[in-house]
């Protein structure tokens, strides 16, 4: 399956992708994840994408589009991924269409994920990712890890992202209201979108996001 994940940020594109991708046996690519892979190791790709990152705006298509398209073309993505804050503006959706019909393939599904602003703001205000991997995701409260600030996963440091910060936070869900959330009519017009409540419990948000998945 072919799967493109939207929603704010904070919503649980991250926490939903990671079980969604296991379940589904494809994996995750979170173009989030691989700025900051390049950044802790120092790449240019990652210096040029951390200024953006760290105001909370989008980091050039030129950039991004690059390396999603590099990232889809590795052996294990060859039948099929789930996206996670890639397409992020109109640009990128359409570069992603082109890039999948001169490669013969095609999205099989869009899920959007809706949240509340006041719900998201609770979510990153108690975010904690692993200084190893920042697919490892942890909440203080929601999603605590076994022991403080040590990851479950590889007994990694947890810390706060540079860009949970308040001011950078409002800056990025203006950004998405702007640049991402048009790419939903985008999809609309191909049939491919399924909006479910990311409300609830992580594993309540996961079986409704398969059974929607399931339906088409
Ligand atoms: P990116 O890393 O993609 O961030 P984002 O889209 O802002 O999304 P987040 O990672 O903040 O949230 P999420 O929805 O994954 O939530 P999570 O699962 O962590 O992008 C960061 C930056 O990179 C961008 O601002 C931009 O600069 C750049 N970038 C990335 N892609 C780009 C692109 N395509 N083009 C240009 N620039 C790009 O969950 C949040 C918290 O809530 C966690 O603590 C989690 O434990 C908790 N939680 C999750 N689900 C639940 C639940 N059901 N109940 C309670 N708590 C929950
Ligand atoms: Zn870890």
């Amino acid at each position: 399956m072919r799967i493109v994940l939207v929603g704010p940020p904070g919503a649980g594109k991250g926490t939903q992708a990671s079980f969604l991708a296991e379940n589904l046996s494809i994996p995750h690519i979170s173009t989030g994840d691989l700025f900051r892979a390049n950044i802790s190791q120092g790449t240019p790709l990652g210096q040029k994408a951390q200024e953006y990152m760290r105001a909370g705006q989008l980091v050039p298509d030129e950039v991004t589009i690059g390396m999603a398209k590099d990232r889809m073309q590795e052996p294990d993505a060859a039948s099929g991924f789930l996206l996670d804050g890639f397409p992020r503006n109109i640009a990128q959706a359409e570069a992603l269409d082109a890039y999948l019909a001169e490669t013969g393939q095609k999205l099989d599904a869009v899920l959007d994920l809706e949240v509340p602003e006041d719900e998201v703001v609770k979510r990153i205000a108690g975010r904690r990712i692993c200084r190893n991997d920042s697919s490892h995701v942890f909440h203080v409260e929601y999603s605590p890890p076994k022991q403080d600030g040590v990851c479950d996963v590889c007994g990694g440091e947890l810390y706060q992202r540079d860009d949970d910060r308040e001011e950078t936070v409002r800056k990025r869900l203006a950004v998405y209201h702007s640049e991402t959330e048009p790419i939903i009519d985008h999809y609309k017009a191909q049939d491919l979108v399924t909006t479910i409540s990311a409300l609830g419990e992580v594993g309540e948000v996961t079986a409704r996001a398969m059974q929607a998945l399931r339906r088409d």
